[in-house]
C-alpha cells in the first residue's frame, strides 16, 4: 500500500531534473524525494529512442524499488523517447512526464514567433509533433538543439564563454525572425535563465514548464489520497550513475544546498545494481 510517506521518485539523464525538484520542494516541502541522475549515459539527446526507453524501464524500476509513489520523468528526451512504453511497462505506476511548453507560449505570444529550444530527440519524437499539432497553429516555430549546451550545464559551466557562444548561436538568429518568447523544452536550460535573459533582452519571455509539472504532481497526489502534508524532515536522497563527487559538488550550485550522492551502476542497459 502506497502511503502519503512514501517519496517521489524523479529521474533526468543527469541535473537536469533538479530544475523540476527544486519546483516539486517549493510546492511540496513535506515530500520524501528520490532522485536518479544517469549521468553514466547523459547526453541522452543523441541517443536513439530503443536506448533511452531501456534506460527509463532500469530507472524506474529502481525507484519503484524506493518504494516510489509516483515517478517523474523530469527529463524532456525520456518523455517524449520513452513515457509511452513506461506507461505501457509498469500499468499500474502513476508517471508525470515533460513535454515542450508550445501551448502556453502560443497563449501568449503577440508577435506569432516562438523559439524553442530541446534536443534532437525531443524534436523528432512524437510527443514534440503531437504538441505542435495541437497548440502550434498560427504561430512559427523556430527550434534549436542546442548541442553541447547540456554538458556544460553538467559541468556546472552556467555562464561561461562557451555556454554563452552556444545560447548565442541558437537565440541571435531566433532575435532576427522577431520571436516573443522561448520555450525551455530541456530541464537542464533552466539553470541558464539568467544568461538567456541577458541575451534575449526584457522583450522576449522565457517559459520553463517546471512549476506546472510541480502543481500536476501535487494535483495527482491529492486525487490519490497520498500527499505529504504534515511530514516532517522530509528526506531527499540523490542517486547517480556517474561521479558522485561531482554530482555532489554541483548541487550547492544548482538547489541552493549541499546533499549526499550516492553512487549506483548498470548491471546492462536495462537493470541497475
Ligand atoms: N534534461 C534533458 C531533457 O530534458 C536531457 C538532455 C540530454 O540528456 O540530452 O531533455
Amino acid at each position: 500500500m502506497l502511503s502519503s510517506q512514501n517519496p517521489i521518485g524523479i529521474f533526468d539523464s543527469g541535473v537536469g531534473g533538479l530544475s523540476v525538484l527544486r519546483e516539486i520542494r517549493n510546492l511540496m516541502p513535506a515530500e520524501n524525494i528520490v532522485y536518479f541522475g544517469d549521468q553514466g549515459h547523459v547526453p541522452y539527446g543523441p541517443r536513439s529512442m530503443e536506448q533511452i526507453q531501456n534506460f527509463s524501464e532500469g530507472i524506474t524500476r529502481f525507484l519503484l524499488s524506493h518504494k516510489s509513489k509516483i515517478i517523474v520523468v523530469a527529463c524532456n528526451t525520456a518523455s517524449a523517447a520513452a513515457l509511452k512504453h513506461l506507461r505501457a511497462t509498469f500499468p499500474n505506476v502513476q508517471f508525470v512526464g515533460m513535454e515542450p511548453a508550445v501551448k502556453p507560449a502560443a497563449e501568449k505570444t503577440q508577435t506569432g514567433k516562438v523559439g524553442v529550444l530541446a534536443t534532437s530527440a525531443t524534436f523528432q519524437g512524437a510527443l514534440y509533433a503531437s504538441v505542435v499539432e495541437r497548440f502550434g497553429a498560427g504561430v512559427e516555430l523556430f527550434q534549436h538543439t542546442c548541442p553541447g549546451l547540456v554538458n556544460q550545464i553538467e559541468m556546472g559551466e552556467l555562464d561561461s564563454p562557451k555556454t554563452r557562444a552556444i545560447l548565442e548561436d541558437a537565440l541571435l538568429p531566433m532575435m532576427d525572425k522577431n520571436i516573443d518568447t522561448v520555450v525551455l523544452g530541456c530541464t537542464h536550460y533552466p539553470f541558464v535563465i539568467p544568461l538567456v535573459e541577458r541575451i534575449v533582452g526584457d522583450t522576449v519571455r522565457v517559459i520553463d514548464p517546471a512549476p506546472s509539472v510541480a502543481k500536476q504532481v501535487k494535483r495527482l497526489l491529492e486525487a490519490g489520497g497520498v500527499l505529504n502534508q504534515n511530514g516532517k524532515d522530509a528526506s531527499v536522497r540523490f542517486f547517480t550513475s556517474g561521479d558522485s563527487d561531482l554530482v555532489k559538488s554541483l548541487l550547492p550550485l544548482l538547489l541552493g544546498a549541499d546533499g549526499e550522492v550516492e553512487t549506483v551502476t548498470w548491471k546492462n542497459d536495462r537493470e541497475i545494481q
